[in-house]
């Protein structure tokens, strides 16, 4: 087991690292320069035991034994007896390769050096390593302690056993975890994008408002939030930040083109719930607005989006993204899907989901809409995902 462990940056996902791991018995270094962002960390972890012992999930001795594993430091050096090490700082390549090359030098040879990143390439960030070997990408979800489920990418770099032993910590953190291949937005980022992409562009083109629109991905679709109310919650800022990441990524393929609407909201400074509006107004007093209730609209307009998530689904599962048993686990209990969008697309019928992609491409003209080739070829073959 490795027993001592390392996150740098105590933000928002290092804080919640830090706790995942304290509260799986290790010994946590909690490494940031800020020592305001420490105490905020520390106070912060307070507030959440206090809450569990509420909900009788902890019991007082256990919540003073988890405060007492975590060290606080703003010194890399204290490092040095980790065991693997989780970087949760700013998205910035040029800084991580600064840190991971100072990190190297403070630990020992087996140490695994690990990226929390949500966009960056672990190849771009293991290169600055003398022993590249060791670096891998352990990407949680917000919140770290409640999300169940993390990705681990291993780099071309990557040795089997850093891959391995990644995994079954991991996993021995009551974690799902699933496997991807270090491609732009992992699984999750990319599989996802036509959640937000193609609902911006049903708006664009007037086929119905916000409301609407999360009106019918919450009623038909049965997912928990409709798009704008997610949206609002991800923060406009940090949602069209990823969307622009994965759409450079992939070099440009309008699949993944960001929208105007998104990005005028972001530089109105309409960010979402944070900044008290988004898609929505969030101030005193305000209502959220009505959906149109048109049940043939509502239909067609979730049928729209799915179709285009699972038209993504399927390019992960055709370019060995993951297995297509982790991809339809990667949406279920990373972003709450109420259904794996693989295992959906068999329960749809391949060829009507191939048929709604045929009709959109021709109506359009454009690249976006292009089925998937696997799509293609498992119609005229007659086979499905799951038996
Ligand atoms: P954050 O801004 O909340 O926290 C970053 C922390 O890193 C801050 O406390 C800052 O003081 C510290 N820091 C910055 N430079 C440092 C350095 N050189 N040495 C030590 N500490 C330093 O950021 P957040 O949201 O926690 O994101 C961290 C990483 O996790 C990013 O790579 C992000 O892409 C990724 N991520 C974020 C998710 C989210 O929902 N916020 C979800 C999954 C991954």
């Amino acid at each position: 087991m490795k027993e001592t462990i390392g996150v740098l940056g105590a933000g928002t996902m290092g804080a919640g690292i830090a706790q995942v791991a304290a509260q799986s018995g290790h010994i946590v270094v909690l490494v940031d320069l800020n020592s305001d962002q420490l105490d905020r960390a520390k106070i912060n972890l307070e507030k959440t035991l206090i809450k569990l012992i509420e909900k009788q999930k902890i019991d007082a001795d256990e919540k003073t034994s988890i405060e007492n594993r975590i060290q606080y430091s703003s010194e890399i050096n204290d490092f040095s007896n980790c065991d693997l090490i989780i970087e949760a700082i700013v998205e910035d390549l040029s800084i991580k390769h600064k840190v991971f090359e100072s990190m190297e030098k403070v630990i020992s040879e087996s140490c695994i050096l690990a990226s929390n990143t949500s966009s960056l390439s672990i190849a771009s960030i293991g290169s600055v390593l003398k022993r590249p070997n060791r670096v891998i990408g352990i990407h949680f979800f917000n919140p770290a302690p409640l999300m169940p489920l993390v990705e681990v990418i291993p780099a071309v770099q990557t040795s089997s056993e850093t891959l391995k032993s990644s995994v079954e910590l991991i996993k021995s953190w009551g974690k799902t975890v699933v496997v991807c291949k270090d491609t732009p937005g992992f699984i999750v980022n990319r599989v996802a994008r036509p959640f937000y992409g193609e609902a911006l562009r049903i708006y664009e083109e007037g086929i119905a408002d916000f409301a609407t629109i999360d009106w019918a991905m919450t009623h038909f679709g049965g997912f928990k939030m409709g798009p704008f109310t997610l949206m609002d919650y991800i923060g406009n800022d940090v949602n069209y930040a990823v969307t622009e990441s994965v759409f450079q990524a992939f070099y440009y393929d309008p699949r993944f083109k960001p929208s105007f609407t998104q990005k005028r909201h972001r530089e109105a400074g309409f960010l979402g719930r944070k900044s008290g509006r988004g898609y929505y107004d969030y101030s005193e007093g305000s209502v959220i607005p009505s959906p149109t209730e048109d049940e043939d609209l509502g239909k067609q307009i979730f049928n729209r989006i799915l179709v285009m998530l699972i038209n993504e689904a399927i390019d992960a599962v055709f370019m060995n993204v993951a297995s297509k048993e982790d991809i339809d686990l990667a949406m279920t209990k990373g972003v709450n899907y109420p259904k794996g969008l693989l295992l959906w697309a068999d329960q749809l019928g391949l060829k009507n989901v191939l048929g709604d992609l045929e009709r959109l491409f021709l109506e359009y003209g454009e690249d976006r809409y292009r089925p998937n080739p696997l799509l293609k070829r498992m119609v005229k073959e007659n086979e499905i995902f799951f038996n």
